[in-house]
């Protein structure tokens, strides 16, 4: 899926592309992160399958990852990344109009996450949704909040990329459980009428590589219960085809970058900062090497994380600003690559306005830490009330029957 015009590539850089000029632009103003505290190095991998951290480390560059602990989900996780994130943009919970979120472990299929987070932060006036794009899911969710700020739409959104991978991955597969990590990003989009904020997207799909990469089951294929999964893959355990996805991760890099500057009218150099999809430095020094640029233009975290799958843009983008390496007026580009399989490439031109004065952040943040309490409330006496309303209803049947009978006593047939 194309989501922005090809025709007009090289236009003037800074004007996003895609929908007629609004003169609404979607501006990313709040980034968080929350990842367990839980850290499991390669040695630690080492006592569960037959690898070593020299073999991890040099065929991946990953050191450790975190590992939730059984308090810790896709949506506890996903919900600390967005009140972080709102705390950034001085954003309260009730001014948000949409919340997604990009997963590959979802809390269940349904309600969503998106739904779990959008009653714990109690943003009581947003619509909620997973988005299912794997590892490209965040630059997806992006986009779809996006182009709804600027077409105006919504005004605020908050996008989030969670994840418990360690959930979902088959711990007997040294091929695959050595990669994955747990962790949650997020990141508030706002409307502004300064130019600038997402400029461009390229969102891509090849189903027919849907084999290379997957975590089957739990679907509507699975008929009385029994799910057949072919090649001896697991339900509900992930699988991969690593050399075959390799190549394609390193492919797809270049092309999208290249596609979705083009279309901002910038070149893939001007790029301040390249936030990618942290799978493999192998695969980023690859794409580095095809595009003509300097590695070190890509962030990378992966190391310290492995691949969080889609929470791993919005973690090394939190990073990259933390650390100084984004600042206004920047170029940033994200490139996305996983199961589908999906791709996805997105440029921004970074300009989040100056923070409210602290006076106002702490009355704000007091407000949103009133809203998340309250939602609380709400959540329990809702809980509550639906059980007295049960009780009630159960109650009722027996009173009528109790009255009709009383008065047939009273009065009988003739
Ligand atoms: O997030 C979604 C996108 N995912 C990706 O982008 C992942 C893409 N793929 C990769 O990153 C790499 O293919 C892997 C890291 C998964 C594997 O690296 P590789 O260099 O492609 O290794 P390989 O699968 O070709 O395996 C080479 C050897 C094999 O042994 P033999 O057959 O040569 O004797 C494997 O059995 O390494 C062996 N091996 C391991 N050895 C120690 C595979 N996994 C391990 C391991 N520890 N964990």
């Amino acid at each position: 899926m194309a989501t922005t015009n090809s025709g007009r590539a090289g236009q003037r850089a800074g004007r996003p592309i895609g929908l007629p000029d609004t003169g609404i632009y979607a501006h990313v103003v709040g980034w968080g992160m929350a990842v367990p505290d839980k850290i499991m190095t390669n040695d630690d991998m080492s006592a569960i399958v037959d690898t070593t951290d020299e073999w991890i480390q040099s065929r991946t560059g990953i050191k450790e990852r975190r590992i939730a602990s059984d308090k810790e989900s896709t949506a506890t996780l996903g919900l600390k990344a967005a009140q972080r994130a709102l705390d950034i943009a001085d954003v309260l919970p009730t001014e948000l109009d949409l919340v997604i979120v990009a997963t590959s472990s979802a809390e269940h299929i349904f309600p969503s996450t998106a739904s779990l987070i959008q009653a714990w932060l109690g943003a009581t006036n947003a619509g909620a949704f997973d988005l299912s794009a794997a590892c490209s899911g965040f630059v997806y969710g992006m986009q779809m909040a996006a182009q709804s700020i600027r077409s105006g739409a919504i005004r605020t959104a908050v996008i989030i990329g969670s994840e418990t991978m360690s959930r979902v991955v088959d711990w007997s597969d040294r091929g695959t459980c050595i990669l994955f990590g747990d962790g949650a990003g997020a990141v508030v989009l706002r409307a502004s009428d300064t130019e600038g904020g997402v400029l461009s997207a390229i969102l891509r799909s090849d189903g027919t590589g849907g084999d290379l990469l997957g975590l089957p089951g739990f679907g509507s294929n699975d008929i009385d219960g029994v799910v057949e999964i072919a090649n001896g893959h697991r339900q509900g355990k992930m699988h991969m085809n690593g050399g075959e996805v390799f190549k394609f991760a390193t492919r797809v890099i270049g092309e999208s970058l290249t596609q979705a500057t083009d279309q901002a009218g910038i070149k893939v150099s001007d790029l301040k900062v390249i936030v990618p999809h942290q799978a493999n430095a192998r695969i980023l020094q690859a794409a580095a090497r095809s595009l003509k640029i300097n590695e070190s233009q890509f962030m990378m975290n992966l190391d310290r994380y492995g691949n969080t799958s889609a929470a791993s843009i919005p973690i090394a983008l939190c990073e990259a600003v933390q650390t100084g390496r984004i600042l206004p007026d920047d170029y940033v580009g994200f490139v996305g690559f996983g199961g589908g399989l999906t791709w996805a490439a997105m440029v921004l031109k970074w300009g989040a306005p100056q923070s409210a004065p602290a006076a106002t952040n702490f009355i704000n943040r007091q407000r949103r830490l009133f809203a998340y309490n309250l939602a609380t409330f709400r959540r329990t006496l809702q809980r509550v009330s639906r059980r007295l309303n049960n009780l009630i209803g159960r109650l009722r049947p027996q009173g009528k029957m109790e009255r009709l009978r009383k008065r047939v006593e009273r009065e009988p047939f003739e």
